[in-house]
């Protein structure tokens, strides 16, 4: 099967160049070259398989090459046109799945120029005038990455759409917040889902600094140390749209930073995805019974028939192992090497698109068990227990003048003589609690409102009802969600 746009994989055609095209050189390097490479050599050192994905920024890059060799006088406006017609042409058969891969093809670079070199003949040996793979794979991976990045953006701003609709929908419900996993303290629903929206918007900050890197332009850099052929970077970067040239050609080659970093910022989303899907995994089991996951986004048991699981949260918090791989994958590969372009660097490829394909399967589908999600809000408030406004019993006591430790331990002592008289905190009888302290008798039957309680918290980023509204709204402009972005 020939590929299909960009998602599809690549055939090879093993017999040969295709179609009866006529290729000067069977390799682009073969020239001093006698004795065949190995076919599995050959087979191993192939990258057409994953990298023809970079054909459209592959062409891209030597439509605006071409321009710049022309700028300089070294293509005719003849042959310029020429190339470019002929790089249309494959951008064609690669978009309509109608691009076969030679049997020579080693990667995207040399697959295009082939191709080009059968449609347009001998002209296309022009185009490589000056440039290097190795600034050209550069080139072409920092334009995909770019482009990837605005994807990965809409998505996680789809997500957090999701979180704020749901936690504006809740209203002043409250449940239990937990710390170590224990009941800790009253919070509202909307909170706890904002807690998982902000993450997110670090994540998109990350990706937006991370794009500024990216976008640097390498070609010019040559194999090495630059072009000799007097080309116009600042032409390449106005029409690659990039922001900045590359300082210095050996790094320029050899940086791989940026992948580092997007596959960093692609872990840690995946480190905020599995948190969010731990936090529903568990609120959906029967022993908590907070949420219900959509009947669609979950999945049966083989052999019990009573079975709905998680599947899509399980995967979700399941594929973050993946996406810190990759990092790892990609660290580990460049701590070896040398300066400049090494072979090893084409195995910055596999895991960057893993991440990029991870993220864009991952993210829409936790945004829909988001969406879908039912709430049982009578469940989560009746979850709430008087001992978790043991902290609220301490700050009355704080109000009253009692230093906030000593506070804290008669409110232990407090918590002890209730488990001994096997009494909840609250129903402790008044001689008990005048024999703590007799600040306790004061306001002791207003603490147990839960309610009241998240009042109190209305400092900026509290849980209060009063804070929440204000967080909603921060959230709205942080994100830059407006009605029409929501619907
Ligand atoms: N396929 C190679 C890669 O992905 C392209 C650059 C090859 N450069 C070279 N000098 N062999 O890195």
């Amino acid at each position: 099967m020939p590929i299909t746009g960009r998602n599809a994989s690549l055939t090879r055609h093993n017999g040969g160049g295709a179609e009866g095209e006529t290729f000067p050189m069977h390799k682009q390097w073969g020239g001093r070259f006698e004795g065949a490479t190995d076919a599995l050599m050959e087979q191993f050192n192939a990258s057409i398989g994953f990298d023809w994905r970079l054909y459209a920024v592959d062409i891209r890059g030597s439509l605006a090459y071409a321009a710049a060799l022309e700028a300089v006088g070294l293509l005719t406006p003849n042959e310029c046109a020429q190339l470019t017609s002929g790089l249309h042409l494959v951008e064609a058969e690669f978009d309509a799945g109608g691009f076969v891969a030679g049997a020579g093809d080693e990667d995207i670079h040399t697959a295009v120029e082939r191709r080009l070199y059968a449609l347009v003949g001998p002209v296309a040996g022009k185009l490589h005038t000056g440039r290097s793979r190795n600034d050209q794979v550069a080139t072409d991976l920092r334009l995909y990455t770019r482009e990837q990045i605005d994807g990965l953006d809409k998505q996680l701003c789809a997500v957090q759409t999701a979180l704020l609709r749901r936690a504006e929908e809740v209203g002043e419900a409250l449940m239990p917040g937990y710390t170590h996993l224990q009941r800790a303290q009253p919070v509202l629903v909307a909170h706890w889902l904002l807690s998982l929206f902000w993450p997110l918007q670090r994540d998109r900050e990350r990706l937006t600094q991370a794009r500024q890197r990216v976008n640097v332009l390498p070609l010019g850099a040559g194999a090495l140390a630059g072009n000799a052929l007097g080309i116009d970077r600042q032409l390449l970067a106005q029409l690659l749209e990039f922001d900045a040239l590359t300082p210095n050609s050996m790094d320029a080659v050899a940086d791989r930073d940026f992948v580092a970093e997007v596959l960093f910022a692609g872990a840690l989303i995946g480190t905020h995805l599995s948190r969010l899907a731990e936090d529903l995994i568990l609120y959906s089991s029967a022993e908590w019974g907070f949420v219900t996951v959509a009947d669609s986004y979950s999945t049966g048991s083989s052999l019990m028939p009573q079975k709905k699981n998680p599947d899509s949260l399980e995967l979700t918090r399941g594929k973050s192992g993946r996406l810190l791989g990759n990092l790892v994958a990609l660290l580990t590969t460049l701590k070896g090497l040398p300066s400049t372009y090494n072979k090893d660097l084409q195995e910055d490829k596999e895991p960057l698109f893993d991440t990029f394909d991870t993220l864009a399967l991952t993210l829409p589908v936790v945004a829909g068990v988001v969406t879908t999600l039912q709430f049982h809000l009578e469940r989560m408030a009746s979850s709430l227990d008087d001992g978790m406004l043991a902290t609220d019993v301490a700050d009355m006591l704080v109000r009253a003048g009692v230093p906030f430790r000593e506070a804290h331990g008669l409110v232990g002592q407090l918590v002890r003589r209730g488990e001994v008289l096997e009494l909840p905190l609250r129903e402790l009888p008044a001689a008990e609690l005048v024999a703590v302290h007799p600040a306790l008798t004061e306001h002791y039957e207003s603490i147990w409102d839960p309610h009241r309680s998240v009042a109190q918290r209305m400092v900026v980023g509290g849980t209060a009802p009063a804070a929440i509204k204000v967080q909603l709204a921060a959230a709205h402009a942080a994100c830059g969600i407006t009605d029409d972005h929501v619907d």
